[in-house]
């Protein structure tokens, strides 16, 4: 049998999920005021009576008094056992559900552990705090006063400070019954090998607890006072705390505004609290890493704009480059990136402080578009009144775009780079390959990108498992089957001619048919075909499109597809394909069966 889910877990994992996000993908939510709002689900209605609260994750119905949390609403509206319902959550993070209980001792050890290292690790950053109001830590005030940090603003970071002692924290810990071996795992002390002593790791420094989404101290940074080397110590990686994930001051920022849209993403510690000091309390820092996808990804399902800032030196100009290749796969659309590039010599802090928080303010709001930066970088160091500079400049633009999934961004950017370089953008469209490669072609190397000699303008071969348009639509539904209510009614704009398009077909027919409205009960219908694993596989790829941006999404796609039938009546298109054969051309099996359901169809 398998072991309980801990308590502890189904906390962590509440926190993680957002109760708006879980009923938004079932449930069309509107806002309103500090709640949403929408027709309740588990009773009939027609003025909507459920609501559902971000701050108190919890819905409720006002009409049949349906209420609870967001595991709650996944076992009723999806019919699922407690268990089930939490593996869905945790797989939807990307957590792995941990089991407790008689047959796994191993399990139940690890989980009283971690919560020992996490109290460890608070009481840690309570004795630092405690010891900065105490007389030993009157440089370390001085310091802080220096550098213009308030009580208030130390309070919100929790700084505090680490004695000048080899052994203060260690014996602190100790009197409480804390295991050496346990501080040590935890990195508050340093085991030498040699002697086979241990001692405090942080001395003398200013304390910046690390705090993970909850508030709870996972790890910490340390500046030293003066000059002396290392100026930054930071916690080593532990068994809670993964440098690459963190990012500083998040949690702290959240505190500070529960409906964060937007977030700075600075370089250091001082930054982030010198800019809460003058009231931009929506920073944070890497810790000393560069921006990893992972915590983009954390922070646009947070917010929907980031803005990166980075020194003005060369030094900045490369990790700019960086954080753009990294943020472009993420750039669905209704998400924003920014560049902002500090004077040199300067960083946040120091500026902020020089000027003043309004004009800082003030740069962040003109910090460049991604867009602007992408089209900037390319052309640094070219000339292009060149051909072959216009040309490289193409290039590295199109080499963008190609890590860009599908959307309006790519689309504006597109046209925009035609526009630049003069050159017709049916040409460019035509070397853009999907973005998405499928499960089994990742280790394909990216398809070759030059500027076009003179491309036929026949249609670009979709590559198997990397999804189309159609495909996408597809996934949209599967996902989100509600949204079928927007679909027109009839089904003329579906490109029935590809796979995707006749399932996609079906699938609206069946949800019209069944008012279904639960991904399960359709992946239930189409279970023991190969049609289900294709809806199978939808519905496990990642739908990467916000909730709030989704049915506009697919009104475009239903636009999209309108527009290509408008180019291409059902008459001209056959007349193309006729012709096509009839002057000896070799049709593709696919062009031949759309020649012979044209006949058909026309014929009627
Ligand atoms: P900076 O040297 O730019 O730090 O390093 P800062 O925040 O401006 O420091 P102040 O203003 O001199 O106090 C940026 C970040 O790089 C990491 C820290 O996360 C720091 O905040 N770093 C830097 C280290 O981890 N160790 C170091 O020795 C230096
Ligand atoms: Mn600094």
């Amino acid at each position: 049998m398998a072991g309980q889910i801990p308590q502890r877990f189904i906390d962590d994992l509440l926190a993680r999920v957002d109760v708006v996000e879980v009923v938004g993908e079932r449930v069309t939510l509107k806002k309103s005021g500090r709640n949403y709002s929408g027709l309740c689900p588990f009773h009939q209605e027609n003025t909507p009576s459920f609501t559902v609260s971000q701050d108190k994750q919890f819905y409720h119905c006002f009409g049949c008094g349906a209420h609870g949390n967001a595991l709650r609403f996944l076992m009723e509206y999806d019919n699922l056992r407690f268990p089930e319902a939490v593996e869905q959550l945790a797989s939807r993070q990307g957590m792995e559900v941990p089991r407790e209980g008689g047959d796994d001792p191993h399990a139940l050890a690890r989980e009283r552990k971690r919560k020992e290292g996490v109290n460890l690790l608070e009481l840690a950053a309570s004795f630092f705090r405690s010891r900065l109001k105490m007389p030993e830590a009157e440089a370390a005030r001085a310091y802080l006063s220096r550098r213009g940090l308030s009580a208030e603003v130390l309070a919100d970071f929790g700084v505090g400070y680490a004695p000048d002692d080899w052994e203060a924290l260690k014996r602190h810990l100790g009197e409480q019954g804390i295991p050496e071996a346990v501080q040590i795992e935890y990195g508050l002390l340093v085991h030498r090998e040699d002697s086979g002593r241990s001692y405090d790791r942080f001395r003398d420094r200013v304390m910046f607890p690390i705090r993970d989404f909850k508030g709870r101290t996972i790890a910490f940074g340390g500046r030293v006072l003066g000059d002396a080397k290392p100026k930054y110590l930071n916690s080593p990686e532990t068994p809670v705390f993964h440098k690459g994930r963190e990012l500083y001051g998040l949690y702290e920022a959240r505190q500070a505004d529960r409906h964060l849209e937007r977030v700075l993403i600075v370089e250091g510690y001082m930054d982030v609290v010198a800019l809460a000091q003058f009231g931009i309390r929506n920073a944070v820092a890497t810790l000393g890493t560069s921006t990893s996808e992972e915590h983009l990804t954390r922070l646009f399902r947070l917010v929907g704009e980031v803005v990166f800032c980075f020194d003005g030196d060369r030094a900045g100009r490369q990790a700019a480059t960086r954080a753009l290749e990294t943020v472009l796969p993420l750039m669905i659309d209704g998400r924003q990136a920014r560049f902002l590039f500090l004077p040199e010599g300067e960083d946040p802090d120091s500026l902020v402080r020089r000027e003043g928080a309004d004009a800082f303010q003030d740069r962040i709001t003109c910090a460049s578009p991604l867009s602007e930066f992408l089209f900037e970088q390319a052309a640094t160091g070219r000339d292009l009144a060149r051909v072959e500079d216009r040309e490289r400049y193409a290039s590295q633009v199109l080499k963008a775009l190609q890590r860009l999934p599908e959307g309006m961004l790519k689309t504006m950017l597109l046209s925009e780079l035609a526009k630049r370089t003069g050159v017709e953008q049916a040409r460019f469209q035509a070397l853009l390959v999907p973005a998405e490669p499928a499960e089994d072609e990742r280790h394909e190397p990216p398809p070759a990108v030059e500027l076009p000699a003179g491309l036929p303008a026949s249609k670009v071969g979709r590559r198997p498992g990397a999804l189309g348009l159609i495909g996408r639509t597809l996934q949209l539904l599967v996902h989100e089957p509600r949204l079928v209510e927007r679909l027109p009614e009839t089904l003329d704009w579906c490109p029935t001619g590809d796979p995707d398009g006749a399932l996609c077909a079906e699938v609206i027919g069946l949800l019209r048919a069944g008012g279904y409205r639960s991904t399960q009960v359709l992946l239930a219908h189409f279970h023991g075909r190969a049609e289900g694993q294709r809806l199978v596989a939808l519905a496990r790829r990642e739908l990467l499109i916000p909730r709030e941006a989704r049915a506009t999404e697919l009104d475009g796609l239903v636009e999209h597809f309108r527009q290509q039938w408008s180019r291409q009546t059902p008459q001209s298109e056959f007349d193309d394909l006729l012709s096509r054969e009839r002057s000896g051309e070799r049709l593709s099996r696919e062009d031949r069966e759309r020649l012979m359901e044209l006949l058909t169809t026309l014929s009627r």
